[in-house]
């Protein structure tokens, strides 16, 4: 496993509320890291600005709860979150249900402003809440031999008006490779804004991995399973040509039914310009080496 995530946050954040943020980011982060000092990443310094809280809560893609980006905000509210379990089985030491405050039990929950690209070209800068999937992995004890991390979402048609159609083979679905899952990037979320996980965003914990498009970030998990096959994951199941399974966020390789090279930064405003997409959506330094010798053309 590579080490701990360093900030890449830098003073020329301008706003207000993203310096507190980035100074409190800046703390925890060297406190972590155990350094005084950060590593900024300069090709996405300047852009880290969080969006805020009324954009991240009020456009969002939970289908469950319809497929309108309001959808969620104004249905998933249905959503019974407390108490909320998780049942982590397949290939681990320790398999089992685990309530939700046994998951929190022994995490250092930080404050991580990342980038987020959606699939569809539109991006926003979310501040989450949480801690790394790798500490609730080490926790529950990977066996050898496991080689993915497949998650699921709740499925209660009672709650969710959204499922009643098919527009997905329900219940929502991921999964990562290990070493994808095991990468200190990548984000089990409790909240955002140092609130709550919002029901919209897949409360009560959600995945979150900025490298890859949104869709790969699941809500509101029920289920984390260790395997040794290739997961089942919901859009890639619906449509292989347009969804592969890694989905890293690669400007170079077109949707087949859109460009991917540039985004629509949301709440930008009326004039804003689309921004050109990075390569792993700016993260490329610490995630392309997770893909060596493998022909992202192929690998979508
Ligand atoms: N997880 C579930 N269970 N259902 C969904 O429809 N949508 C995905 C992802 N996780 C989705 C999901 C997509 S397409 C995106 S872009 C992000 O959630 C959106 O996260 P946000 O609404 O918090 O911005």
């Amino acid at each position: 496993m590579a080490g701990r995530w360093k900030n890449d946050l830098t003073y020329n954040d301008v706003t207000p509320e993203a310096v507190f943020l980035n100074r409190r980011q800046l703390i925890a982060g060297a406190a972590a890291a155990g350094v005084a000092g950060t590593i900024a990443s300069p090709a996405m310094a300047e852009e880290l600005v969080p969006n805020s809280f009324e954009d991240i809560t009020n456009y969002c893609n939970f289908y469950e709860f319809g497929t309108g980006k309001d959808d969620p905000a104004r249905y998933a509210s249905a959503l019974t979150t407390q108490p909320w379990s998780i049942e982590i089985d397949g290939m681990v030491d320790n398999p089992g249900t685990y309530s939700f405050e046994q998951v929190m039990d022994g995490m250092t929950v930080e404050e991580r402003i990342y980038r987020f690209r959606c699939v569809e070209a539109w991006s926003m800068v979310v501040p989450w809440n949480g801690f790394e999937l790798a500490d609730l992995l080490e926790k529950v004890g990977v066996q050898s031999g496991a080689k993915y991390v497949a998650f699921e979402t709740a499925y209660r048609p009672d709650e969710m008006r959204g499922v009643a159609f098919p527009v997905l083979d329900w219940p929502y679905r991921e999964g990562l490779r290990l070493d994808e899952a095991m990468h200190p990037l990548t984000m089990v979320a409790t909240g955002l804004y140092g609130k709550p996980m919002p029901n919209q965003n897949g409360a009560p914990i959600r995945l979150v991995v900025p490298w890859k498009y949104g869709f790969k970030s699941i809500k509101s998990i029920v289920r984390i399973t260790l395997t040794d096959e290739e997961p089942f994951a919901s859009w890639n199941q619906a449509n292989p040509r347009e969804y592969g399974f890694y989905s890293n966020v690669n400007p170079n390789v077109d949707h087949p039914r859109w460009s991917q090279a540039t985004e629509r930064v949301i709440g930008g405003g009326l004039f804003a310009k689309r921004q050109p997409t990075l390569m792993f959506n700016g993260y490329e330094d610490e995630v392309a080496s997770l893909y060596e010798g493998m022909d992202l053309t192929t690998f979508i």
